[in-house]
């Protein structure tokens, strides 16, 4: 890849600004972990894995920032740290995940010092980073098997290397697919009301020499219609038990179109995303965005002041509609038939 989306350094996280691409390419330091908590409210960093990846981090920085304290006393702040973690986004169960996963570990410390326990939390913090990486690899090799030899593939959102620690879940198909020596072009979805398909997939598949082509949200059906469209492949925030998709707002009514009009809808995740203890969407909670983001999304109004805004930041779309799911341990059918 050609950009790092995150990495920690010297005690510090830096962050790719994802909200100013594709004009700017900035990176922000981080060493207090509530800024690491509003980038991840703003979307700075975004997608699943990413923001689980930051919120290890974020514990981290924590850790640091108690100086004169005991080891029994940060252990006790930081349970309270890693709740208000938690609390950043609700929908994509690799936060939590991520958080729970560290606090487990550090739990387990038995010694005195300090500077071991910290250590801890950038260890586990950078096991996740390259886990992830390993499981985006993974994915794209098992995906770029389901693909024919030439292909056009429509994606929503982005589920790339800006939303992951590695080569991205459904971006990594492409990029896996490209270096077996398939022909694969690619869709994008605009994805509003942030524009994550516009602003974010097609700038990281240019920047990767992947063929994409921009689509408005409402032109996927006419695009299936007229046979333009082999396979949609999108990635995910939380798969429950049943197999039920949260991802972002409107990948629901792409499963329904590629049902319709009998289009493989594959969607691409790491283990971290299938939820052990939800059974299905229904119990999901969708994060509810502001209203802002639709009424100004593009620097001025484009609705009247005051109108009511329904903006919810994802869908659910149930496993009946998904044909496999492409995870980093293999392919798992989907529900649908
Ligand atoms: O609101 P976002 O941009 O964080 O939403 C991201 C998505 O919905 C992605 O498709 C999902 O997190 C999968 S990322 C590999």
């Amino acid at each position: 890849m050609k950009f790092t989306t995150i990495k920690a350094e010297d005690k510090k996280l830096i962050l790719l600004d994802q909200t100013v691409l594709p004009e700017t390419l900035t990176y922000n330091e981080y060493t207090d972990y509530r800024g690491v908590i509003k980038a991840i409210k703003r979307l700075e960093v975004r997608g699943a894995p990413a923001i689980g990846i930051a919120a290890a981090y974020a514990l981290a920085l924590a850790s640091e920032a108690q100086v004169d304290i005991t080891l029994e006393q940060l252990s006790k702040v930081m349970v309270d740290v890693a709740q208000e973690i938690k609390n950043a986004r609700p929908t994509a169960v690799n936060l939590a995940w991520a958080v729970d996963r560290v606090m487990e570990k550090v739990q387990k410390y038995d010694g005195d010092s300090l500077d071991e326990y910290r250590r801890i939390f950038w260890a586990e913090g950078d096991a996740i980073l390259k886990e992830d990486e390993k499981m985006c690899d993974a994915m794209g090799r098992h995906g770029a098997q389901l693909l024919p030899d030439e292909a056009t593939v429509l994606t929503h959102c982005n589920a790339g290397a800006l939303a992951t620690g590695g080569i991205g879940t459904a971006l990594a198909v492409f990029y896996k697919a490209k270096e077996m020596g398939k022909n694969i072009k690619v869709f994008a979805d605009e994805t509003r009301p942030l524009l994550q398909g516009a602003r974010l997939t097609c700038w990281e598949l240019m920047q990767e020499d992947i063929d994409v082509t921009l689509l408005t949200d409402n032109m996927a059906g006419y695009a299936m219609a007229q046979g333009k469209i082999d396979a949609v492949i999108t990635g995910a925030d939380r798969i429950t038990k049943n197999g039920d998709v949260a991802n972002k707002i409107g990948t629901y009514a792409v499963a329904v179109l590629a049902k319709e009009h009998g289009i493989p809808f594959y969607v691409a995740a790491p283990e971290s995303t299938f939820d052990k203890f939800l059974e299905s969407g229904e119990q999901i909670i969708v994060e509810q965005r502001s209203p802002g983001e639709v009424t100004e999304g593009f620097g001025k109004p484009t609705a009247p002041a005051g109108v009511k805004v329904y903006s919810p930041a994802f869908d659910i779309t149930p496993h009946k509609l998904v044909t496999a799911y492409i995870t980093d341990t293999g392919i798992r059918p989907g529900g649908r038939k």
